[in-house]
């Protein structure tokens, strides 16, 4: 399928989604969040795809927020259907059944960086720069920005970034815990990729079910979230490749996984 505001390959299982606007420094309006909602839908149904990497065009923006052109003359009502749109295609990327990787190559502010929160994981290059700078422009975030980001790197921490401001550089990114990997900027997609090709290779069933039990967990106590690990690890046992994964170890040979979901 072909997007004006991004682009979509698939290759050996592995899809990559670039954002692309580069005269708004990918910034997100409504035409690029419909494209990124039929992107995410075209992989979703797509079951030879295992990983996603999400990334930005060019090297100074991952993506630099909503657009604020855009914004700028929203009423009440139309900011509210505006973060809907945004939440709900955000929203559903987190919910994507396979691994999906953030790797953010330059600016990820406001709904960049709320984009790359929704990942499972962010890698980053040195020069990449996080922030949630929407109360400069006397807004607040609108993509999930106040819900998942105190949720990752705690309430304060949070809330200094929030309600500052500030721009937080890479390597402070991941101290704090947001980014899990700072890599040079011609290696970052390199080291997504080999990321990707290790995740492939694991057990379609166990990938899900490890995504699902994590993402479900963190929303409730730990006792709920106990019994669904407990679920998910016996639904796993009815994997083809959780026979495979045991017996391979048991015979001292690496598994040969088939990514079928049920046996
Ligand atoms: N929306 C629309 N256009 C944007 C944009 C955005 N978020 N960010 C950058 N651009 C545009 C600029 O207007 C500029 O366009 P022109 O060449 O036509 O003037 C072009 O991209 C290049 O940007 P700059 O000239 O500003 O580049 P710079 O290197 O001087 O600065 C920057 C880079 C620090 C990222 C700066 O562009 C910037 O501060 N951008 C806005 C960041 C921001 O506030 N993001 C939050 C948006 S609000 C939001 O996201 C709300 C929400 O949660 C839903």
């Amino acid at each position: 399928m072909a997007y004006s505001t991004l682009q979509c390959t698939i290759e050996d299982g592995i899809a990559t989604i670039t954002i692309s606007r580069p005269q708004a420094l990918n910034a997100l309006n409504s035409l690029t969040l419909e494209e990124l909602s039929q992107a995410v839908d075209q992989i979703a149904s797509n079951q030879e795809v295992r990983v996603l990497i999400l990334t930005g065009s060019g090297e100074k923006a991952f993506v630099a927020g909503a657009d604020i052109s855009e914004m700028a003359t929203f009423t009440p009502l139309q900011a509210k259907a505006f973060a809907g749109k945004g939440q709900a295609v955000i929203s559903r990327l987190q919910g994507l059944a396979i691994p999906v990787i953030a790797a953010v190559n330059g600016y990820a502010l406001g709904g960049g960086c709320e984009l790359a929160l929704a990942c499972d994981f962010i890698y980053a290059s040195e020069k990449a720069t996080f922030g949630l700078p929407e109360i400069s422009l006397g807004l607040i975030p609108g993509f999930g920005g106040t819900q998942r980001l105190p949720r990752l790197i705690g309430p304060h921490a949070a809330k200094e970034m929030i309600l500052t401001g500030k721009y937080v550089a890479a390597s402070e990114a991941c101290r704090i815990g947001l980014v899990s990997q700072v890599f040079a900027p011609q290696e970052l997609m390199g080291g997504a990729l080999a990321t990707a090709k290790i995740m492939a290779s694991r057990g379609k069933a166990a990938l899900r079910a490890a995504k699902q039990a994590v993402n479900q967990g963190l929303n409730t106590d730990l006792a709920t979230g106990l019994v669904i690990e407990c679920d998910a690890f016996a639904l796993c046992m009815a994997s083809p490749d959780a026979r495979e994964g045991t017996k391979a170890f048991l015979e001292k040979r690496k598994p040969v996984f088939t990514g079928a979901l049920n046996g």
